[in-house]
Order: C-alpha cells, then sequence, then structure tokens
C-alpha cells in the first residue's frame, strides 16, 4: 500500500513584511520512482501556489534544487522519496541569502566566489582563431574535466561548519575550482600567484577537515584529495620562501 507522507517545509517570503519564518505541513501520497522534486511539483498545482523552490534540468545537472533534506543538504530531483522515512522535512540552504521558502540565491555567492579565486586560464598568449588547437594529455584533461563536474549545487558550502560561521571563507567548491586551474598547462599562474589567493585562512589554512563537503557532494567530487593536496602545496610554498634553493620541493597536484 502506498504510504501518506507528510512534508514539513520552511515557509517565509523575506520580501513580505507580515511573513514570519515558520515549518507548514503537507500530506501527499506517495507514487513509485516519486522524486524530492515530483513531490514538490505536486504539492506547488495542487495544494498551494505559493510555494517557492528551484529546479531546471531535473536530472542533477543545473545544481538549481539544491536544499537541506532530513538535516542533510542534497538534490531534490536527486532524491528519492522511498529512501526516507514517511515524515520528510525541508530546509532551504544555509549560507546562501534567502530568496523565499526553499528558494536560495547560490548565483551570486558563485559569481563573488569565482572573481575572488580568478576562475579563468590567465595566460600571455595571444589567442590565434586559426590555429589549431594544442592537444593535451588524455589522462591529464580527464582529472581536469573530473574536477570541473561541479554544478555549482551549494551543498559543500551548505554543510561546512567553517563557511557557516565565516562568510569570508572560501568553501571546497572554490578550492576544487583553483585545483582545476593548478593542473590545467595553459594557466600559467605561478605558485605564489596561487598562494597569494587561497594561502590564507580564508582558503585551505581556515578548512577544519572534517570533510561534510566530500559526504554531500552529489557529483561524488574528490574534495578530501583536492583540499589535502591543495593544503600541502600551499604549506611548502609558504616554507620556500624560507628554504635555500636546493631545498625547495613543489607538491604535484
Ligand atoms: S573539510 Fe574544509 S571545506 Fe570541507 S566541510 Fe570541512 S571545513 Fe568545510
Ligand atoms: S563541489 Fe559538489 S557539492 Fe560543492 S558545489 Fe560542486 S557539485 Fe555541489
Ligand atoms: S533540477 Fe537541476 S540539479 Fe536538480
Amino acid at each position: 500500500m502506498a504510504r501518506t507522507l507528510t512534508f514539513s517545509i520552511f515557509r517565509y517570503n523575506p520580501q513580505d513584511p507580515a511573513s514570519v519564518p515558520h515549518m507548514q505541513e503537507f500530506r501527499l501520497e506517495e507514487t513509485e520512482s516519486m522524486t524530492l522534486f515530483i513531490a514538490l511539483n505536486r504539492l506547488r498545482e495542487e495544494q498551494d501556489h505559493s510555494l517557492q523552490f528551484d529546479f531546471c534540468c531535473r536530472a542533477a545537472i543545473c545544481g538549481a534544487c539544491a536544499m537541506v533534506i532530513n538535516g542533510r543538504p542534497g538534490l531534490a530531483c536527486h532524491s528519492k522519496t522511498k529512501d526516507y522515512p514517511d515524515k520528510i522535512t525541508l530546509m532551504p540552504l544555509p549560507v546562501f541569502k534567502l530568496i523565499g521558502d526553499l528558494s536560495v540565491d547560490t548565483g551570486t555567492w558563485f559569481r563573488g566566489m569565482a572573481k575572488r579565486v580568478e576562475s579563468w586560464c590567465h595566460t600571455k598568449k595571444i589567442f590565434d582563431p586559426t590555429a589549431q588547437e594544442e592537444r593535451m594529455d588524455n589522462a591529464l584533461a580527464e582529472r581536469i574535466y573530473e574536477l570541473d563536474r561541479c554544478v555549482e549545487c551549494g551543498c559543500c558550502v551548505a554543510a561546512c561548519g567553517t563557511a557557516l560561521m565565516r562568510d569570508d571563507f572560501l568553501g571546497a567548491v572554490a578550492l576544487n575550482r583553483v585545483a582545476r586551474f593548478v593542473l590545467d598547462p595553459r594557466d600559467e599562474r605561478s605558485e605564489q600567484d596561487y598562494f597569494d589567493i587561497i594561502g590564507t585562512d580564508e582558503g585551505v589554512f581556515g578548512c577544519m577537515g572534517l570533510l561534510g563537503c566530500q559526504d554531500v557532494c552529489p557529483k561524488s567530487l574528490p574534495l578530501q584529495e583536492v583540499l589535502g593536496k591543495l593544503r600541502l602545496k600551499m604549506a611548502f610554498a609558504a616554507a620556500n620562501h624560507l628554504l635555500p634553493r636546493f631545498l625547495r620541493r613543489e607538491i604535484k597536484l
């Protein structure tokens, strides 16, 4: 027999002075292969047109539908109701600005992050549109694409104790982005350039290493490995300043 699910959903419209943050309960009959995305759409269509939440791709690609599901950040379109108990609590992601109910503004945060880490290839080469594309070693290209699979959902930021306490902390997603450029031979930034961006308390040295980020990443990015290697690389970059040239060491990612 189909279960009747109870959804306890955070409601608040910051644009409306009369709105007060509260939890609202809805009931819905579970259907086969139901995802939270399907459930939320049915609730909005059948019970409350004012319910706010975001989605776009329905395939874990756009990152828009991230929310806190029974206390854990995740993607609504990627979460089947059968994997949850009869009562499901949905909250908006913390850290990001609330738009309303379950909808948050991740775009502004991610744009700011991209600017801070200068998320583009730095090169002095003049682009020649008629030249042949430069070849890249396949194995290296795959390592870069692996890190590029991030969908900017914000789950890792919402699960990060440091990001919750400090809004200047770059977070695992930014450090993962930097690692992607460190690997890329087309980016001509030096170790010192990277150190200036992430070799601080707001970057690798502010990370507590408890790896809530990796636990919740819906794309299973290797954040633990990235954070560990970047921290070591930045520690050596700092020490290299003080050491004679023959003792200097560079850590490869
Ligand atoms: S390991 Fe670092 S980035 Fe990841 S959740 Fe913990 S403090 Fe945040
Ligand atoms: S690293 Fe993972 S959890 Fe973080 S924004 Fe990218 S896809 Fe989402
Ligand atoms: S709707 Fe795009 S990731 Fe869920």
